[in-house]
């Protein structure tokens, strides 16, 4: 049976954790789904990882739709969360429901994720109100880097931290079915989890929350841009390709590759009759 909301809500209700990991192409999808991970995101930080921007904000409707529906042809029993891109739903609340429908129909997602707490609960209640369940994301919030001022660690004051408790409970109380927790310390998300009746999925915020989600790059070493503090290495995939990469070259170049298992044959009477 695929893994829906109710899926996530059950695994609160029980106390058992939730896994995420980010994906964007098919084959990735194929291994996580295998491996029994609970649910995928189809992160706008494809434009980081995939694409190569500095930021998440050149990340089109496109792009999420295209990588969003590889990801859910690998996807058979996880649950596939597709990110809303900058700008697909801070400018009106039917834009919103538009570009959702949209990740729904052509990014075959089982759910739309987008950032900010009670600023979008309209476009979050006008989402879900149409059968679309949503993911908030709250505390650092990679699409307002510039009005953060950079990817900092976000609700260290008392308004800060008294702001992120604040749009938790509007965005489950606009309907959201979970929240994701980014950058926020410990206690804080600890707190937060606890106010909540909707799971919390965290990324640096420790380990109260409900479920971790990580960018599958950083978690297997594979990105060297930029490593945050919270991201564990959890094999070092990276280097493997990278040596994998020098022996294919080495090989190339001194031709012991292809070998005679890796070749096609053809009979020589049928070569003896060409001209
Ligand atoms: O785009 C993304 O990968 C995310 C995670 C960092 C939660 O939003």
């Amino acid at each position: 049976m695929k893994n829906t909301v109710r899926t996530f809500q059950a695994a609160k209700e029980e106390g058992r954790k939730i896994s995420m990991l980010t994906a964007y192409d098919y084959s990735t999808a194929k291994l996580m789904d295998e491996a029994g991970i609970d649910a995928i995101l189809v992160g706008d930080s494809l434009g980081n990882t995939m694409l190569g921007y500095e930021d998440t904000i050149s990340v089109t409707m496109e792009d999420m739709i295209h990588h969003g529906a590889a990801v859910a042809r690998g996807a058979k029993k996880t649950m596939v969360v597709v990110d809303m891109p900058f700008m697909s739903y801070q400018t009106s609340v039917y834009d919103a429901l538009v570009n959702a429908g949209r990740l729904m129909k052509e990014g075959r997602a089982g759910a739309v994720k987008l950032e900010g707490g009670k600023s979008v609960c309209p476009q979050i209640k006008a989402i879900t109100e149409a059968g679309i369940p949503v993911m908030a994301h709250l505390g650092l919030t990679p699409q307002s880097v510039n009005a953060l001022g950079g990817n900092r660690v976000q609700g260290k004051s008392i308004e800060a931290a008294q702001n992120i408790v604040e749009d938790a409970i509007a965005v489950q109380e606009a309907g959201a079915f979970a929240a994701v927790l980014e950058c926020i310390p410990a206690k804080l998300a600890t707190l937060v989890t606890e106010k909540l009746s909707i799971p919390t999925i965290g990324i640096g915020a420790g380990n109260g929350c409900d479920g971790q989600v990580l960018v599958y790059q950083d978690m297997l070493g594979m990105f060297s841009d930029y490593i945050p503090k919270f991201a564990k290495k959890f094999a070092d995939v990276g280097n493997v390709m990278k040596e994998a990469f020098k022996s294919y070259i080495k090989e190339v170049s001194e031709g012991t590759y292809p070998s005679e298992g890796h070749t096609f044959q053809i009979d020589d009477e049928v070569l003896g009759k060409l001209y």
